[in-house]
């Protein structure tokens, strides 16, 4: 059973008519979240190629970068946030991307519940809502339940991305995934050059809030 505590903020704010056309309109072409269950994405996209989820993709900035390097790739841009998603919606649109979906919802609800086993090649997990104090511990995205999950759904080999500029964070990242046996830590330290720098981490970085980037790799069970 999926907990219901939730790792993200109830955000409101208005929506510029243009975003509420892109999530009326374009969203059931795009939006797994309006797609039946059970999600084949090599159906999604009329191909079979390597499958990348972005969780927490906020304004959309990393996961169309990302999607317009590498065309032989397809992503998943999940956030529960309406504008960022709109906006995604809107530039998706606008650029003819063929690789790139969104998840308007929560992507533990999509990794728990929806997913098959082993579809991913690579989840990307760049700066979650930190949840700094003590009594919100349970909030915080990176917990047992979502690496339980990420587990089943990542393929052996393939990559877990995560970024945070909050190094008590970091230390919770750092023990939950290292819990999990199968996973085997390939990098842990400053920005890796390849990720895309969103407006999110810039202004952290304007504070002197440095990105630390954790990596790991599941191992084939014949490796563990
Ligand atoms: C601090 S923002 C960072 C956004 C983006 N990754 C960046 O670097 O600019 C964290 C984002 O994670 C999203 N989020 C948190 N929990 C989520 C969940 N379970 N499913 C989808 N999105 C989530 C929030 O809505 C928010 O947009």
């Amino acid at each position: 059973m999926v907990e219901a505590i939730r790792s993200y903020h109830a955000r409101r704010g208005r929506l510029s008519d243009n975003q509420r056309w892109a999530l009326n309109t374009l969203a059931p072409q795009w939006d797994l979240a309006l797609f039946p269950d059970p999600l084949d994405l090599d159906v999604v996209y009329g191909r079979s190629a390597p499958k990348i989820l972005e969780i927490g993709s906020g304004l959309g900035d990393t996961a169309l970068q990302l999607a317009q390097e590498n065309p032989d790739r397809d992503y998943i841009a999940a956030d529960v946030h309406s504008k960022g998603i709109a906006r995604t919606l809107l530039l998706i649109a606008q650029r003819d991307l063929a690789n790139l979906r969104v998840l308007h919802g929560d992507a533990l609800d999509l990794i728990t519940r929806r997913l098959p086993a082993a579809c991913l090649s690579e989840v990307l997990v760049f700066f979650p809502d930190p949840w700094p104090k003590a009594r919100h511990n349970k909030r915080r995205l990176v917990r047992q339940q979502f690496v339980e999950a990420l587990v089943h759904v990542l393929q052996p080999g393939g990559t877990v991305h995560l970024a945070t500029d909050d190094p008590a964070y970091a230390h919770v990242m750092r023990e939950v995934l290292g819990r999990q046996s199968a996973l085997q830590k390939i990098h842990d330290g400053p920005r890796v050059p390849l990720r895309p720098r969103t407006k999110y981490e810039r202004a952290g970085e304007r504070h002197g809030r440095l990105a630390i980037d954790l990596m790991y790799r599941l191992q084939a069970p014949s490796e563990s």
